[in-house]
């Protein structure tokens, strides 16, 4: 037995040196050529859990130290751990290769970039914006009046009697609350003349007065604000925008008014584009008008959406002497004109829009045309 001792270390050295060394030779050549030849990312992915995985030959390799002699052991495990360290060099080595070619590959760097999509105001907000710097441009400021008010202020103040239909609540949203004594029921305005009277309070209240203690009243106003009426159909929603136009001052006359529409309609709607006014009745004008604009799509001449050649923008007419006089301003001294129009049925008359419900869809598609 102890003759045989040495004979079985000497076969396992030889072992040693002659198998093991050249196993991992050989497992290091091929895996080399695997690697190199490796055409794509997944197909390298694949090769290195063969290499270096639960049961790839390295690992096999490493279980089998144990059983080498000792004195040999140290040097199996450097030579296998050399041999992991080369493959996964030449590893990473390889996925940047792969990865650098992919890109070179596919980069067009001439090719158009990515469109960003921008937003861009509501088609109301730009209606509301160009109004606005029209009418700057005539000396208007733009004042801005609650859209929840007094029935005084809606319609009291107006010269609007109790039995007029606006004052109804099939047509007005009132709000449920306790009247005030003075000023009678809170509403959703129905619409932007509210701020006439509150204007002219307005301006009494800040303007200094003359030597003689009287008020200088130059009014120039625009009141932009929502409106609420039980009314939908294609050309009415319940919630809509108007604008309302108020100048008083001394000596103002229809030809002021005429002169202001025809400067807004060529502004707003182009030069081909002309106003007329057609007598009508409100009870806070005198006299009234409603103001009709040229139609865009046959310039006047009739069409299928117009009819006879114009479409209605709105009421205008000059203020009447029961408001300037709510409004503690002397009708004998004092004249002014005012008007009120839709801010979405302006919008519909330049851009030929079909129903003015399309507004308040949100359905991109539509607006982002505009
Ligand atoms: C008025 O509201 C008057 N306050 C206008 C006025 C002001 C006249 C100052 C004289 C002096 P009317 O009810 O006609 O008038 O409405 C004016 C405009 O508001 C209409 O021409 C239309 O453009 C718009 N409008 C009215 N109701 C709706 C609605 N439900 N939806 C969309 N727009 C509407």
């Amino acid at each position: 037995m102890l003759g045989r001792r040495p004979a079985l270390n000497l076969d396992r050295r030889f072992l040693y040196n002659h198998s093991m060394d050249k196993i991992i030779k050989d497992l290091l050549e091929q895996s080399k050529s695997k690697i190199e030849n490796a055409k794509s990312r997944e197909e390298l992915n694949v090769i290195y859990v063969d290499l270096f995985g639960k049961n790839s030959p390295l690992v096999n390799l490493t279980k089998k130290i144990p059983s080498l002699p000792q004195n040999d052991r140290a040097k199996a495990g450097q030579a296998i751990n050399a041999a992991k360290s080369q493959l996964e060099d030449l590893y990473q080595k390889k996925r940047l290769s792969l990865i650098t070619f992919h890109s070179q590959a596919h980069i067009d760097v001439t090719a158009p970039g990515k469109k960003q999509e921008i937003g861009h105001l509501h088609l109301v907000s730009q209606a509301i914006e160009e109004i606005v710097e029209i009418f700057t441009k005539l000396g208007f400021s733009l004042q801005s009046y609650p859209e929840v008010d007094w029935d005084w202020y809606a319609f009291e103040s107006l010269n609007m009697p109790k039995n007029h239909p606006a004052r109804d609540d099939w047509e007005t949203f009132f709000i449920r609350s306790e009247p005030n004594p003075k000023y009678g029921r809170q509403v959703l305005t129905p619409h932007t003349s509210n701020g006439q009277v509150r204007e002219m309070e307005e301006v009494k209240k800040f303007t200094p007065r003359s030597p003689q203690g009287e008020v200088e009243i130059p009014i120039r106003m625009i009141n932009i604000s929502r409106c609420y009426r039980r009314q939908i159909d294609v050309s009415h929603t319940p919630m809509f925008h108007q604008f309302e136009g108020l100048l008083v001052d001394k000596n103002v006359s229809i030809a002021d008014l005429r002169g202001t529409f025809d400067f807004f309609t060529a502004a707003f709607f182009g030069p081909n584009r002309v106003t007329r006014l057609r007598p009508h009745h409100f009870r806070f004008t005198e006299p009234s008008f409603e103001v009709d604009v040229t139609c865009g799509i046959c310039n006047g001449r009739g069409c299928r959406l117009c009819k006879d050649g114009w479409l209605e923008l709105g009421g205008a007419g000059m203020v009447h002497p029961k408001v300037l006089e709510s409004g503690k301003i002397d009708p004998k001294t004092y004249s002014g004109f005012a008007f009120g129009w839709g801010i979405e049925r302006t919008i519909a008359m330049k851009t030929e829009l079909p129903d003015i419900r399309l507004l308040y869809q949100n359905d991109i598609r539509f607006l982002e045309q505009f």
